[in-house]
């Protein structure tokens, strides 16, 4: 017997829709649909539970570029015209722009479309590669298909970083359709407001060449953070880091890393930023943030030499584990002071805030770093 209750977790499938062409470029076991959100309180309450259905499947799809919604909701069974009975589509519709599909064929044309035309708009800031996911280059490629490969960029993925403002053409509109994986990724995310000028963004994009052509790349979205700038006395601006996230198909392969380091190299090359900030980490970018500063200051020649006497210190760039709390946990005060002592400049306060002040680290978290590389070095 049924109770007429599903986990609206469980039932909401996301899907990040490629061209037909496009998915023959894909690996083996490499796959953009199908996954969950790790949230939906904020859009169908606290219990995240939805009632009235049997097997309901809220088949919720994004074109992989432009993120265009296609939603149907598929179930077996529905209790009768109950008022208790969770209205899914317009709930979910108070949540998404207006205009999306629900018809299937007209969604899948679009997305052939939307491969051949979708660029991202705004400032190319930052990019980088990654091997072609191995099978990618072989899968059916049949003899025809030899000479047409280009071998020099079946070589590597591309990454694109791209920076906007509210003013960025067509921005806008992409962040109402992007900005739902806040809610169903971030634990107490919620949506920002579109007339509060100032917000900034960076968003990340696989650049993919489709396999057996020479030159026809397409874009997929992979994840973004907003930041926000505030005035920091007398003229600049300290940026703080609002929201952030990469979507489950592109966890654990470094791309929130290299994220946060565009977003970092981004402050360091505009002169009227004086620093960064991070509202609220949750404790998974509390770790990437840590574990990218960490291995920044590492590998900083100047910094080392003069703070610590060389890149004495070897770090992997892993977990940094126990000595990640340093900081929160209350280590440091009189330990640290005591430790640091004995090295010189770690210190020295004035030392301290100039590098400090030139790397545009915020206040609280280079205390942190500095007393996580004098633990590193004493070990
Ligand atoms: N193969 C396997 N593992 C890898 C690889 C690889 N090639 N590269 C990195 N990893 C590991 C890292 O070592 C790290 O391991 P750990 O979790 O054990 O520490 C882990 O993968 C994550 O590192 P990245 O891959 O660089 O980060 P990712 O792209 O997975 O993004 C993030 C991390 C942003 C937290 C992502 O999981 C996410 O978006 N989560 C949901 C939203 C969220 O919580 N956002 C932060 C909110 S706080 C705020 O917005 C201010």
């Amino acid at each position: 017997m049924t109770d007429w209750t599903s986990d609206a977790n469980e039932a909401l499938r996301l899907s990040l829709v490629r061209s037909t062409a496009d998915k023959k470029s894909l690996a083996e076991g490499e796959s953009y649909e199908s996954f969950h959100p790790s949230f939906t309180y904020p859009i169908f309450g606290e219990d995240e539970k939805l009632y009235g259905y049997n097997d309901l499947d809220i088949d919720l799809r994004f074109a992989s570029g432009s993120l265009v919604q296609y939603l149907n909701v598929k179930y077996s069974e529905k209790l009768g015209s109950s008022s208790t009975v969770d209205d899914v589509v317009g709930t979910l519709s108070g949540f998404i722009p207006p205009g999306y599909y629900t018809d299937e064929q007209q969604f899948l044309a679009f997305v052939e479309e939307d491969a051949a035309t979708f660029k991202p708009s705004g400032q190319l800031i930052h990019s980088y590669t990654r091997p072609v996911p191995s099978s990618a280059n072989d899968k059916g490629k049949g003899a025809a298909d030899v000479h047409n490969l280009d071998s020099e960029s079946e070589d590597a993925v591309v990454f694109e970083v791209y920076h906007t403002t509210w003013n960025t053409p067509d921005f806008k509109k992409y962040h109402r359709r992007m900005q739902l994986f806040i809610l169903l990724y971030i634990e107490g995310g919620s949506y920002i407001n579109e007339d509060e000028d100032p917000w900034e963004f960076v968003l990340l994009f696989e650049k993919r060449k489709r396999r057996g052509t020479t030159n026809v790349a397409t874009y997929h979205f992979v994840g973004y953070s907003s930041l926000y700038p505030f005035y920091f006395f007398p003229e600049k601006t300290r940026l703080r880091l609002s929201q952030f996230v990469i979507l489950p198909p592109y966890q654990h392969h470094g791309h929130g890393s290299d994220l946060y380091e565009a977003i970092y190299h981004y402050i360091l090359s505009q002169p009227n930023i004086a620093e960064l900030t991070v509202e609220d980490p949750a404790e998974a970018f509390e770790d990437l943030r840590d574990r990218n500063d960490l291995k920044m200051l590492l590998s900083h020649e100047r910094f080392m030499e003069e703070g610590f006497g060389g890149t004495a210190v070897s770090y992997g760039g892993g977990r940094v584990g126990g000595i990640g709390r340093a900081g929160k946990s209350g280590r440091g005060g009189k330990e640290t002071t005591s430790v640091a002592g004995k090295m010189g400049p770690p210190s020295d306060k004035a030392w301290l805030e100039k590098w400090r002040r030139d790397l545009k680290i915020a206040g609280r978290q280079f205390q942190r770093l500095t007393e996580m590389l004098i633990l590193l070095r004493l070990d």
